[in-house]
């Protein structure tokens, strides 16, 4: 918020006085099977993007990002490339072509500042913090009527359609309707969704990048997706599903037959049983038990890293140390191949682990780990600036 503030001052010569919040997220458990039909488990982080806006007399869109050094960059309402360039604001034209799509009229231009502390291509969504920002932004500045579930609707269709990536709804949703103290117990089928108080005791939640650039997400991601679509082809000529986690296990079990290729069975039986666990951390947390929800977080993280190999050495390297600290429970996050791991442990190992964490984590992977210690948010919002 301070950079913001600064940056605006200098630009307008006045005193920031409305800006907005977007989180980040973190996803408990429930990984890669939102775009499976499946239940996930994220929550809205305190670490995200603010930003403001300003309402433009021409038709002009003016975009400045104070964490980059590029000069602002401009276009117009009727001039917005029609497909992505491969920049941070990709996600921001997304979201305003996906709103003119959908019969939202843009009367004039605009300008808008945004500066974050999320750092990008973490596994924390910072694409889905800037989709949410951009969606809220406008939507107070001009006035349009949408839900928060519409909201985040639009911004994934701005990302699968505009940016590219064939992303699922959770990283949307979660950062729209996140709630202090609350992870979000979401069927992506259906988009029911529950709060759940994220009642952790005498323990916390770390989440520690690991510092390896990705470089295969968002490729890798859709050939993922693409995996799961002829896994489900497969199974549907035995069963009249719609998503891959419609099934149980011991159906996946039965259909194994069916598979000439076993790296899709392998897929498949990530997703399935990656629904199962979920729903099984969901009920653990309710019943405070978060010895069974650790013990899900780390036979999440072993799924994805056979079955669905979507995990790295330095991912897999992080969860170790965890073991080896006796956190209750460990996994990657997000999309994998780098990103983060989230930690669930006691709060008198802490200190131990980070330490070991910080001594020798480089020498084993030469990378560099990054450790947040976070407090799970309010999704996009408006915010009062301090004085
Ligand atoms: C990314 C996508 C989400 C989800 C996760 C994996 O964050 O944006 O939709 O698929 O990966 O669970």
């Amino acid at each position: 918020m301070e950079v913001l503030k600064k940056g605006y001052l200098e630009r307008y010569q006045e005193p920031l006085k409305v800006a907005y919040f977007s989180p980040g997220r973190v996803n408990l458990i429930g990984e890669h099977i939102d775009y499976n039909g499946g239940h996930v488990f994220p929550c809205a982080i305190s670490l995200g993007l603010y930003g403001t806006i300003r309402p433009l007399e021409d038709d002009k869109i003016v975009l400045i990002s104070l964490n980059v050094k590029d000069k602002p960059y401009e276009t117009t309402i009727g001039g917005i490339s029609p497909t992505a360039v491969g920049k941070w604001y990709d996600y921001v034209l997304g979201v305003i072509v996906i709103l003119e799509k959908h019969g939202f009229k843009f009367p004039h231009g605009f300008e808008m500042m945004i500066h974050g502390d999320l750092p990008n291509g973490s596994g924390l969504s910072s694409s889905a913090a800037l989709e949410m920002l951009t969606m809220k932004m406008c939507v107070d500045l001009f006035d349009f009527k949408l839900d928060k579930v519409t909201e985040a609707v639009y911004c994934q269709e701005a990302e699968n359609k505009y940016v590219g990536v064939n992303c699922g709804i959770m990283d949307q949703f979660a950062v729209s309707l996140g709630r202090e103290n609350h992870a979000i117990y979401l069927d992506t089928e259906t988009l029911k969704y529950y709060y759940a108080p994220l009642e952790i005791g005498r323990n916390q939640l770390i989440i520690i990048n690991c510092g390896k650039r990705r470089s295969l997400t968002n490729s890798g991601y859709n050939k993922r997706r693409s995996e799961c679509e002829k896994a489900l082809a497969i199974l549907k000529k035995k069963y009249p599903i719609k998503d891959l986690c419609d099934l149980s296990m011991d159906q996946l079990r039965n259909a194994q037959d069916l598979f000439e290729d076993y790296t899709l069975y392998r897929r498949a039986r990530h997703c399935v049983s990656e629904n199962e666990r979920t729903k099984e951390a969901y009920q653990a947390l309710i019943l405070h038990d978060l010895v069974e929800f650790g013990k899900l977080m780390f036979k999440s993280h072993n799924s994805l890293r056979k079955d669905y190999q979507v995990s790295c050495f330095e991912l897999n390297t992080l969860v170790d140390f965890a073991r080896k600290h006796h956190a209750k429970g460990a996994r990657m996050t997000g999309a994998g191949f780098g990103g983060c791991v989230v930690v669930l442990i006691k709060n008198s190992r802490v200190a131990a682990f980070i330490e070991d964490v910080q001594a020798n984590y480089t020498n084993l992977t030469g990378c560099t780990p990054s450790i947040y210690q976070v407090n799970i948010s309010e999704g996009t919002r408006k915010v009062e600036v301090p004085e």
